[in-house]
């Protein structure tokens, strides 16, 4: 039997020796308690809601949206093994039970229609255009009729000096995988994948780059 082997990812801070000062570098780069804490705001976890986060990272998102709704069933998948490892231990520290998944890069491991809510941060700028596709087509198939997608990421900079400062995450991250977000091409893709009422109903200035939000819902 052949095995599928997991295919290339860029890791959360670029090079797979700097996961383990991925929160530090968040820390120190990025208003950390307000871009996430925005970010919960426009998920809303509910009592008994089955929500996903698509590239859960060090688990930093989700140990706060557990404590936001302990009634909400929250799963994590990721693509890299290191960071499963970084979030689980955070979970045993916080006393908290997420289950946390992994995958090859390709079909998601769920049935169709199956999340209330499906959120994902800083992650779609770390895909090439084909993944960045292949991903909300997934996202739509996993998520329920009326369910709600929540996108954070480096979007379309806010000011000239955002711009300049958001060379420091194409260094780390790539000029490819990043130039769509720059450019503000998110929405379009969502757009493309079969999402409505796709909005961008705020963003967060950091010290390299404007982080935006993004919201949709499949139809019905
Ligand atoms: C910059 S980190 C963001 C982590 C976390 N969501 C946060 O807000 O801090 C990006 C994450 O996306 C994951 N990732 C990269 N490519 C992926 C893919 N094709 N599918 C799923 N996760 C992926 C990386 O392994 C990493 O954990």
């Amino acid at each position: 039997m052949v095995e599928q082997s997991t295919k290339n990812f860029i890791p959360a801070l670029g090079y797979n020796w700097l996961t383990g000062l991925y929160d530090l570098a968040i820390k120190i780069t990025m208003p950390e308690t307000k871009f996430r804490n925005t970010l919960l705001d426009h998920l809303n976890p509910k009592d008994d809601e089955r929500i996903l986060e698509f590239g859960f990272g060090t688990g930093q998102n989700l140990v706060l949206a557990k404590e936001r709704n302990s009634h909400t069933d929250f799963i994590g998948l990721d693509i890299d093994p290191k960071v499963k490892h970084i979030a689980a231990k955070k979970f045993r520290k916080h006393d908290i039970a997420i289950r946390l998944d992994l995958y090859d890069g390709s079909l998601f491991p769920y049935e169709a229609k199956t999340f209330d809510k499906v959120f994902s941060s800083l992650v779609f700028h770390q895909l090439d255009r084909e993944t960045k596709i292949s991903c909300l087509n997934e996202i739509y198939r996993v998520l329920k009729p009326n369910g709600t997608l929540i996108i954070g990421d480096w979007g379309k900079p806010k000011s000239k000096l955002m711009r300049v400062q958001f060379y420091v995450v194409q260094i780390l991250d790539g000029f490819q995988t990043t130039a769509d977000n720059v450019n503000g091409l998110i929405p379009d893709y969502m757009i493309k994948a079969g999402f409505k009422n796709v909005k961008e109903p705020g963003s967060v200035n950091t010290k390299i780059g404007s982080y935006c939000y993004y919201l949709a819902n499949r139809p019905n």
